[in-house]
């Protein structure tokens, strides 16, 4: 496994690669799989503002994509001083191809702490309901 900085350094890797015409909010993210890798995502801007994919479902889509095993935790990284939690639409995908794994929230300057998924999407929709 991992420690939680390099973890937090792949997804600041990524942040740089961040796509943020618009916003200007650049967004790293990283997932590490049961067996040692690491998938890393960006935010990706489009003009119609509503199709921009943000860091955490472009790293997940790439694990998936590529044959990710086990995916065991996830970082996201920004600048801002208030640590940045995913949005919900990345919490559900993180939900489903995760489950209930750590999310380490990280910025530039130090700032950094883990909370689970249950912590922040208690009571999730999933394939268990349908
Ligand atoms: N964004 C992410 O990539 N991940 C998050 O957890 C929060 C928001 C992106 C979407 C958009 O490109 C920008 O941040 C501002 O919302």
């Amino acid at each position: 496994m991992f420690s939680s900085d390099q973890l937090v350094q792949a997804a600041a890797a990524a942040r740089e690669r961040a796509h943020v015409p618009f916003s200007g909010f650049k967004v790293g993210a990283a997932v590490e799989d049961s067996d040692g890798r690491i998938y890393t995502g960006c935010n990706v801007e489009n003009a119609t503002y509503g199709l921009t994919v943000c860091a955490e479902r472009v790293a997940v889509f790439k694990a998936i994509s590529e044959g990710a095993a086990k995916l065991v935790r996830v970082a996201v990284v920004t600048d801002a001083s208030k640590l940045t939690p995913p949005c919900g639409a990345c919490r559900q995908i993180l939900w489903e191809f995760c489950g209930n794994i750590p999310v380490v929230m990280a910025n530039l300057s130090g700032g950094l702490e883990s909370i689970t998924m249950e912590q922040i999407f208690p009571r999730p929709f999933d394939a268990s309901f349908l």
